[in-house]
């Protein structure tokens, strides 16, 4: 898959890690954000990615911060983007399975890379199940239920 990866200044050891792991397994990976400690701010790390996501020159796009969450707030302001900030495999699993989360966040201060690289060969390896679920997403993305 082609793949854009991330991160402010606070996610970059991690976005490495993640980007070799990525590489190793085949992946074509975009690498966007911070490479050094120069404080930087997480939504101009993230915009990069996301443009590449949306415009599907990627199929995925991964997003480290130092919790995961300021990246996740921002893509899920992106219009046709959804991302989930997850710190454990299953929840990684299930953030595409049942949410079609294109957009994975992690948070280098809170997963080491272990977990981290769990968590995104989880996520790789789900497909959306469709169905209900899509049903559900397509309600989220019109902002709410039929009531
Ligand atoms: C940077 O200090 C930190 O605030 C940022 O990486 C992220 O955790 C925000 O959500």
């Amino acid at each position: 898959m082609k793949i854009a990866l991330s991160s402010d200044h606070a996610g970059r050891h991690l976005k490495m890690v993640l980007a070799e792991r990525l590489t190793e397994l085949g992946h074509e990976v975009s690498i966007f954000g911070a490479m050094d400690a120069t404080s930087v701010d997480y939504p101009d790390c993230a915009m990069p990615a996301l443009v590449a996501l949306v415009s599907d020159e990627v199929e995925r796009c991964v997003l480290v911060c130092g919790t995961g969450q300021g990246m996740a707030m921002t893509a899920n302001r992106v219009p046709g983007v959804r991302a989930a900030v997850v710190a454990d495999p299953f929840s990684a699993r299930m953030a595409l399975a049942h949410n079609d989360a294109r957009c994975l966040c992690l948070g280098e201060r809170v997963v080491g890379s272990g977990v981290a690289i769990e968590c995104l060969e989880a996520w790789l390896d789900a497909s959306f199940e469709g169905g209900r679920h899509a049903r559900r997403v397509q309600k989220m993305m019109q902002g709410g239920s039929e009531g």
